[in-house]
């Protein structure tokens, strides 16, 4: 372990940039050399580790590019390279987001150092990004917060977006990508008004994105009762369980949560890593938690492969072992996975799952994603989520 820091400490260093006053982590220098919203989150969460001060420079660098209208940006380019130009309809950022971890991280440094001049510092900020989530992506107040892009759930090509782009079980990455732009081209067209771009085009309620929406909102609740404001820190806890139960009446089926899409909360019945996410947030009780453990996560039907998780169950027509988010083992939906299995007290399988992640890097270094079948890396090299385990702990 104290070598596995070493080497995440020197992976973090090369991959460290700079730009004016900011600093800010690429995730790998070939494949992504700009900054991505959720890789940073996780980066502060593991920079929280070595140093607060780098972690904080990380959530600095993020907040700079904020919109207006609260939007935190899932790329900031910061200087255009040579891979993934795409346009976006803004210049220097994209113009949607990710998965909502910035409070979590926000706190995990706060933990680390105890500095609350600094969550007074982003405070604002993190109170502007969650109410526009709570708005702009839930325009009829039903307490379930919409993506208009599948990139924004971080898993661009899951399978569980399938269904919503009209795209069959055995589509290829190329296929995927192109009906993605296609997206982005009418997301352009609509200006990124959310609500609009939704109603639209594509309007899915994920269930990772909701329960990272649901934790964070607990934690943003927590940070601003540090701060002495009790009006938000009774709101944030209202909210959390207000998508808590939405999630319950609108994606729960026989003890599984599949996310859902369009006016009539279609259910996506793709069996993937998310129907594992709610376990982060504590969505489940906890004899449905026990019966989702035994009866998916440790089938080797399903998920409980030789080098697990895989993002989508092997059972899946979808199913690739290769093929990006539709298989492949990836370091953080492990980590989310771990947390979620130690919130409900099973301690022996979230062992099971770090020991999993650390012998995947072991045998393949720091890539982005992992055979699940036989631990083979795939995809970029150097690249930092691998730098979570240090955080499984
Ligand atoms: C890929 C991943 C996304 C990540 C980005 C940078 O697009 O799907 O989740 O943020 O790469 O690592």
């Amino acid at each position: 372990m104290r070598d596995l820091k070493h080497a995440v400490l020197k992976l973090f260093l090369e991959n460290r940039r700079e730009s004016g006053k900011y600093y800010y982590t690429v995730p790998s220098p070939a494949s992504y050399p700009y900054q991505w919203f959720w890789d940073s989150c996780f980066h502060a969460i593991i920079l929280s580790h070595f140093s607060p001060h780098d972690a904080k420079n990380e959530i600095f660098s993020l907040l700079s590019k904020q919109f207006d209208n609260g939007l935190i940006p899932h790329m900031i380019y910061w200087k255009k390279g040579k891979v993934i130009n795409v346009n976006w309809g803004k210049d220097g950022t994209s113009s949607i987001t990710q998965p909502p971890m910035i409070a979590y991280a926000v706190r995990q440094i706060f933990q680390t150092d105890g500095d609350l001049s600094f969550v007074r510092t982003v405070y604002p900020s993190l109170y502007h990004f969650y109410r526009y989530l709570l708005t702009e992506r839930d325009p009829h107040e039903k307490h379930l917060v919409g993506i208009m892009n599948p990139d924004e759930s971080g898993e661009d090509n899951s399978p569980r977006f399938d269904d919503p782009l009209n795209l069959p079980p055995t589509n290829t990455l190329k296929e995927n990508t192109k009906r993605r732009f296609q997206l982005v081209d009418q997301n352009i067209d609509c200006k990124f008004d959310a609500p609009f771009c939704m109603r639209n085009f594509f309007w899915v309620k994920d269930v990772p994105f909701n329960a990272i929406m649901v934790k964070n909102m607990q934690v943003l609740a927590e940070l601003a009762e540090k701060l002495g404001n009790n009006d938000d820190a009774l709101y944030f806890t209202q909210k959390s369980k207000e998508i808590s139960s939405a999630m319950r009446k609108h994606q729960l089926s026989h003890g599984l949560f599949w996310s859902v899409y369009g006016k009539r909360y279609q259910k996506i019945k793709v069996k993937t890593w998310a129907i594992f996410a709610p376990l982060f947030a504590g969505i489940l009780t906890k004899e449905e938690a026990k019966e989702l453990v035994k009866k998916h996560l440790l089938n080797k039907k399903e998920f409980w492969t030789d080098y697990p998780v895989p993002t989508v169950s092997r059972k899946e027509p979808s199913f690739d072992p290769k093929g990006f988010w539709r298989g492949p083992a990836w370091i953080a939906t492990n980590w989310f996975i771990y947390k979620g299995l130690l919130n409900y007290g099973f301690v022996e399988e979230a062992k099971r799952i770090k020991e999993s992640s650390l012998a995947l890097i072991e045998k393949s270094g720091f890539r982005e994603h992992f055979n699940p079948l036989t631990g083979e890396g795939e995809g970029a090299k150097n690249f930092t989520w691998g730098g979570l385990v240090i955080d499984m702990d």
